[in-house]
């Protein structure tokens, strides 16, 4: 009997044991370097459950874009500690933590997450930035306001002349409406400043009536957005993104990341002899031709062609199940960009060279499929008749060639 307990007890000693490891591993001692916590799978949860605020950066150490991230992140995070600041920074190295990377759906690499109150499934995304300050700016102004509130022109004046590049909103209602759309972009857009008014001498200084968005580089006025109540957050986000920079600017060591980093992605190049005789005009030409093509690459992805996305998806899915033994017949949807305003649904059918067929028809699937599958039937009786034609034609040929050889012979 007594050995009987005594197992009992090793037993439970052993157990106790293995429990007192399991604890002590999910307590497991997180490593920092540089300021920063390195965390991996066996201590993601532990950091959420310990910091209400984890910053978390995302990166791979071999990718180019990683390692200025990697730098800047530190350096954002050894200024935050001299603060009061109650945000802590961890990076996870995605190079090595795959399984916690698929596990926390990580796409974007390098990419910055904020984790709110342990949760782990609904992290805000912290948009592309490029610097320390600006991670920092992006942090403050989740906290506190995001734009400054600008009284009369002598603020206006400070706030102008301090920076290269500024954003001021000028709004009647500084509480509610349109001004808010400014707000949570100035949320977002942290590497710019932002300001708000409502003061009647800074829209008569500007001479504006209405509502508006300014772009004021050093000091002056450059571009102005109305701001109706259709200005999404996106849209004003692109008009700044797209005219934050110089319609011809000087390619060189400083502008390059400025420009390769920038939501525009299409460039245009003019290689030129800056001392030749006919540059000031070449360069003059080059900015007028500039001015009609600023914001047109950002078109394909206006509200109204965004509204279309979930139709092509769709298509592009029925395609691949309701045609699999049919490829030769299997249209194909492709998006591509036309002279006209998109978003247009056009069909290129295959075996005409030069139709276009557009269609104007509703935006739904049931109906775009059936129409595309009239167009086939027509196309390919049409093709059928093409066929037998150049058949009957390359038959009358070969009997006249063949009548020829025999009136020579
Ligand atoms: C990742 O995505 C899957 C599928 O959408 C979802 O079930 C899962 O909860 C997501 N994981 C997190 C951490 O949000
Ligand atoms: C640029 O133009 C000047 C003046 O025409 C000429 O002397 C110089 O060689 C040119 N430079 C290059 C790199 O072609």
């Amino acid at each position: 009997m007594a050995s009987v307990w005594r197992a009992v007890c090793v037993l439970l000693c052993l157990s106790a044991c293995v429990w007192d490891r399991v604890c002590v591993d999910t307590e497991e001692e997180i490593p920092e370097e540089n300021d920063v916590l390195r965390l991996k799978k066996s201590t993601f949860d532990q950091a959420l459950k310990r910091y209400p605020k984890l910053l978390v950066h995302f990166y791979a150490p071999l990718s180019g874009e990683s390692m200025s991230s990697i730098m800047e992140f530190s350096k954002a995070s050894a200024q935050l500690k001299e603060t009061t600041s109650t945000i802590t920074l961890a990076g996870v190295d995605v190079s090595k933590e795959k399984e916690l990377a698929a596990q926390l759906n990580v796409t974007a690499i390098p990419s910055i997450r904020l984790y709110l109150s342990a949760d782990k499934h609904n992290p805000v995304h912290c948009p592309a930035l490029r610097d320390a300050d600006a991670i920092l700016t992006w942090l403050k102004r989740r906290e506190g306001p995001s734009a400054d509130v600008i009284e009369g022109l002598g603020q206006l004046k400070d706030f102008s002349e301090s920076h290269d590049l500024a954003v001021l909103g000028l709004f009647k209602d500084l509480e509610q409406g349109m001004v808010q759309v400014l707000f949570s972009v100035a949320a977002e857009v942290a590497d710019l400043p932002f300001g708000v008014t409502h003061s009647s001498d800074v829209y008569t200084h500007y001479n504006i009536n209405t509502d508006c968005v300014l772009l004021l580089k050093k000091g002056k006025l450059d571009s102005k957005l109305e701001m109706s109540d259709d200005i999404t957050a996106e849209a004003l986000t692109d008009f700044i993104r797209i005219h934050e920079f110089d319609l011809v600017m000087e390619y060189n060591g400083k502008t390059a990341p400025q420009i390769l980093n920038s939501v525009v992605k299409n460039h245009l190049v003019l290689f030129i002899n800056k001392t030749e005789e006919s540059f000031t005009h070449t360069l003059s030409e080059f900015h007028n031709t500039a001015t009609h093509f600023r914001g047109q690459v950002h078109a394909p992805w206006s509200e109204e062609s965004r509204a279309l996305f979930p139709l092509w998806e769709e298509l592009a899915q029925r395609q691949n199940y309701d045609n699999v033994d049919a490829r030769s017949a299997t249209p194909t949807y492709v998006n591509i960009r036309l002279q006209e305003k998109p978003p247009s649904i056009k069909i290129f059918p295959a075996v005409y060279a030069e139709r276009v067929i557009h269609y104007t028809g509703d935006r739904t699937a049931d109906a775009v499929v059936e129409f595309v599958q009239q167009e086939m039937k027509r196309a390919k009786k049409d093709k059928a008749k093409e066929d037998r034609e150049r058949k009957k034609y390359i038959e009358k040929v070969k009997a006249q060639e063949a009548a020829e050889k025999k009136d020579e012979l």
